[in-house]
């Protein structure tokens, strides 16, 4: 006689491995926040493990690029993208829970001045949403501005002592 079906043999893993795939509390400032690879794969991939509940309570994200948009403006082209691209995953609701934790700040990296008013945004959200200083720079831009987007964060350490940095390029 089978026992009961392991719960890795379905698919679905166990509630305690759920829980600790769950990430630490986090801001990730995402350069390229207008570009294609944000607006096709990044945010429909975020969309998706906050719809299975693999992201933490505090998670935000702040978009960062030269575009002019509010944050509103923003939150609604995402959601428009993820509407006409995977409609049956989109749910109203859901995404106007999730599109709420997402920012936007205009900013030019190639401006050494950019990170001033970038940093004090960084700090302002990790204050309001309650993020314990804990940063994910995501470099969605293309290569040869890798090394710049790393200079403007070292530029930015200063006002962003205390919280623990990490980086992600392409
Ligand atoms: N698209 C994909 O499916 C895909 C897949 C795998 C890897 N990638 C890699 O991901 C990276 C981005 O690709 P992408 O297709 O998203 O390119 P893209 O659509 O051209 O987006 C580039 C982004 O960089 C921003 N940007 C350009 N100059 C800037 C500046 N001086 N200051 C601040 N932001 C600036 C642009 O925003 P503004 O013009 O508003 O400033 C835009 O948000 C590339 O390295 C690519 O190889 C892309």
């Amino acid at each position: 006689m089978a026992g009961p079906i392991p719960a890795e043999a379905t698919g679905v893993l166990p509630a305690e491995a759920l829980a600790q795939a769950v990430a630490p509390p986090c801001l990730l400032v995402l350069f390229g926040a207008s570009g294609d690879l944000t607006r096709r794969k990044l945010v429909p991939a975020l969309y998706r493990l906050f719809r299975e509940k693999l992201l933490p309570a505090e998670f935000s994200l702040l978009g960062v690029s030269r575009t002019s948009f509010s944050d509103e403006a923003f939150r609604g082209r995402l959601g428009e993208e993820l509407r006409e691209h995977a409609p049956s995953g989109f749910d109203p609701g859901l995404w106007g829970e999730f599109s709420g934790r997402l920012f936007y700040h205009p900013a030019d990296v190639d401006d050494p001045g950019s990170m001033q008013a970038l940093a004090k945004r960084i700090h302002d959200l990790c204050r309001e949403r309650a993020i314990p200083g804990n940063l994910l720079f995501y470099a969605a831009v293309a290569p040869r501005f890798y090394s710049t987007v790393v200079r403007r964060i070292g530029e930015a350490a200063e006002a962003l002592l205390g919280q623990a940095i990490h980086m992600v390029t392409g």
